[in-house]
């Protein structure tokens, strides 16, 4: 059944590649697609969430907006994963640090994602769902940022339903070793891991693939930032990192 074009994204199933590079900001992804894409055009606009496909190193890419927070992305990344046959989906965000060794620019590449959001409620599960990265395509995000240079820790994230959080205990994440703070990736890989289907126990099984990548924009410990010149600068690593590792050869 095709269920195209979506409540929230104004596209025919076909207008989106099966591999997505996501922001949550649409101008970022406006910026991507001005940057990284060879002939983007532009599949959406409803809500003024954009979205562009084009090609890269000639391969077929689409970048698109998720907006803040894990129903928006919720929302954006099952659409794509389940009526428009997305496999993989990767996300470029900002996140502040809770670890003294990070810093601000530093990447983080997400392998897992803790979440005070209630999200995993709707699979009635009879425990705590743990959500994690693709290796494959986190495995990939760490070779490219050795080849690039570019300073990384691989970790955990908190997802964070909180930007203004009354109650905040980033010390008791800290001593988890969680990494930083960010809002969505927890909600991707649990869509990505709810999309993905195991059609027979031995054969037939359709992985959705999906990565968290972020620059640290703040430092919650030290008070660190960044200026918004800077923003930009650091921010294409992780860009660079993610059309690296969809459309390397
Ligand atoms: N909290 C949540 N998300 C963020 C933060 C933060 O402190 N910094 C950048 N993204």
């Amino acid at each position: 059944m095709d269920n195209t074009p979506t409540p929230h994204i104004g596209a025919r199933k076909g207008e989106i590649a099966d591999t997505v590079i996501m922001a949550g900001d649409p101008l970022r992804v406006k910026f991507m697609a001005e940057n990284y894409l060879d002939n983007p055009v532009l599949f959406n606009q409803v809500r003024g969430m954009l979205g562009y496909t084009g090609t890269h190193d000639g391969r077929r890419i689409s970048v698109m907006g998720h907006g803040m927070g894990g129903p928006s992305i919720g929302i954006y990344t099952y659409e794509l994963f389940n009526f428009y046959d997305v496999q993989t989906i990767v996300r470029v965000g900002s996140a502040g640090a809770i670890q003294e060794d990070l810093h601000v620019g530093d990447l983080v590449i997400a392998t897992g994602a803790c979440t005070n959001s209630n999200y995993a409620a709707q699979y009635e599960l009879t425990g705590t769902f743990a959500p994690v990265a693709d290796f494959g395509l986190a495995r990939r995000a760490v070779e490219a940022c050795e080849r690039l240079g570019y300073r990384h820790q691989v970790g955990n994230v908190l997802s964070s339903d909180f930007f203004y959080d009354a109650n905040a205990h980033n010390d008791r994440w800290q001593r988890m070793g969680v990494l930083a703070i960010e809002m969505e990736i927890a909600q991707l890989y649990m869509n990505a891991a709810y999309a993905s289907t195991q059609r027979s126990e031995f054969s037939n099984r359709s992985t959705k693939r999906a990565l968290g990548i972020c620059t640290v924009s703040d430092h919650l410990l030290t008070g660190e930032a960044t200026t918004a010149e800077e923003r930009q600068t650091t921010f294409t690593k992780m860009m660079d990192v993610a059309f690296a590792i969809t459309c390397g050869k």
